[in-house]
């Protein structure tokens, strides 16, 4: 039998419990890593060590962790009336309230809000809606969707054939025949090079061509995310969302931005689309939320989409989308009290404030032998590393050298996301401090300068 309440876990764990997204045998080696407890920008695993996050949970606790108010609000709401469905006309005040305070910190296209758990349900909400906004328009044949190579959509059933990355449509008959992706702008990586104009050109151009392929009358909308997160933080050039939004508009087919990392002051403003004017026809949004202290996602349409969708439905016949959790009222009341520490609570500020400390923290890091790319939009960024900086030749994944880094961060004490290709992801909380990043870039070069020391690694570089 075990011994410890931690080896337990870890075997109960490796029996039970399933992980999103993880080679199930491989985490059945490996184990769980227990967290335990958190303050500001602080965990604490099961063993009691001390870890300075640098990734906000999963880029989600943009407020940090132990916020007292919170939690207050959280527990008032909760013993007042922990559930109130929204079904059958029913509803409470801090759902209510809160999509009010949405659509007045939206773009003003936004107008109406359908509350989720998530981001997944959110986006797969939003294909639904669209899916019956043709139908009442009576253009049935608008049904094909266009999303971006490496981007992420969550993984619903029809979400995740938009998701852009090879493991969630594997073995899950993904993607559907009306479901298309279009290349990446992605700056490090792109066929036509690095200059900004160029590279929002060949996407617009991408979009143009796909839709002239498909046909403007066949197709629907276009998904993105402003920054793309979970595909390896690709961060457009500056503009390229407002070109994008121009084109959907000028070719007919909505646009869904997916704002589920970027938005809540990830990159500054509350919305990423705020910083381009950008108004789009659908918004996905979850994570900050409730800023993780607990499930909740939405999706926000435009009137236009709202009213169609009324009228088609006529005075009588309900519009079958719903979820038990819809506007979930201590969610919501969480969700309230969030909105309220980002803005009178000055996170928001802090945010803006600490960014040049994780930019100048990133781009110092450039000059690391392993690092061939930094990038960061606000409080969002990414080292990407490789086996040749002249060349930009990444390391054979068979090296797993991601692996390497998160075992070596975490001795450092640091935790962040290593993706599979070698690139780095950093979304620290919104709370940051400037010693805090002090922290973070200590620990960060001491974990590259032992993966550097690592024999396999350095033969990969010769
Ligand atoms: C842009 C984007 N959309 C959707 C999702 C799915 O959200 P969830 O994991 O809450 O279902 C994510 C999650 O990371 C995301 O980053």
């Amino acid at each position: 039998m075990p011994s410890t309440n931690r080896d337990q876990l870890v075997a109960l764990d490796r029996q039970h419990l399933i992980h999103p997204v993880t080679n199930f045998r491989a985490h059945e080696k490996r184990g769980v890593t227990v967290l335990d407890s958190g303050k500001g920008a602080f965990l604490r695993d099961i063993d009691g060590n001390e870890l300075l996050d640098a990734f906000s949970g999963l880029w989600c606790v943009n407020t940090g962790y132990g916020q007292e108010s919170i939690v207050r609000a959280a527990t008032e709401q909760m013993a007042r009336l922990p559930y109130a469905t929204g079904y059958f006309s029913y509803g409470s005040e801090p759902a209510i309230r809160l999509a009010a305070q949405l659509v007045e910190l939206a773009p003003k296209s936004l107008r109406h809000v359908y509350f989720t758990q998530g981001g997944s349900d959110a986006v797969d909400a939003a294909i639904r809606y669209v899916v019956y906004y043709y139908n009442a328009l009576g253009k049935p044949q608008k049904k094909h969707f266009i999303s971006l190579q490496r981007g992420y959509h969550g993984s619903s059933a029809a979400g995740a054939g938009l998701t852009g990355l090879p493991v969630f449509h594997r073995n899950f008959d993904l993607p559907t025949l009306q479901q298309h992706h279009i290349p990446s702008p992605y700056p490090y990586r792109n066929p036509v090079g690095q200059d900004d104009a160029a590279i929002i050109a060949a996407s617009v151009q991408a979009l143009r061509d796909k839709v002239a392929e498909l046909g403007a009358e066949n197709v629907a909308a276009f998904f993105c995310e402003p920054i793309q997160g979970s595909g390896g933080v690709i961060v457009p050039p500056v503009g390229w969302l407002k070109a994008i939004a121009d084109t959907c508009r000028e070719l007919g087919i909505l646009l869904a931005v997916d704002e589920v990392i970027t938005g809540f002051g990830r990159t500054g403003p509350l919305f990423a689309c705020e910083a381009e004017g950008v108004e789009p026809d659908l918004m996905t949004m979850a994570k900050g939320l409730t800023a993780g202290y607990a499930p909740m996602g939405a999706v926000m349409m435009s009137s236009a989409i709202y009213d169609a969708i009324s009228e088609a439905a006529g005075p009588d016949i309900a519009v079958g989308h719903g979820q038990t959790y819809s506007a979930h009222p201590v969610a919501a009341a969480i969700g309230l009290e969030v909105l309220r520490l980002y803005h009178e609570g000055g996170l928001l500020a802090n945010g803006i404030a600490v960014t040049p400390r994780f930019t100048a923290g990133l781009q110092e890091l450039l000059a690391h032998p392993l690092v061939g790319d930094a990038r960061n939009r606000g409080l969002v960024g990414a080292l990407e590393l490789v086996a040749d900086k002249k060349s930009k030749r990444q390391f054979d994944p068979a090296l797993r050298v991601n692996e390497a880094v998160a075992e070596a961060a975490y001795r450092n004490r640091l935790v962040f996301r290593a993706f599979n290709d070698s690139i780095l992801g950093f979304a620290p909380a919104l709370c940051y401090t400037e010693e805090e990043f002090d922290l973070l870039f200590m620990r960060l070069k001491r974990t590259l300068d032992e993966v550097l020391e690592l024999p396999a690694v350095r033969a990969a570089m010769r």
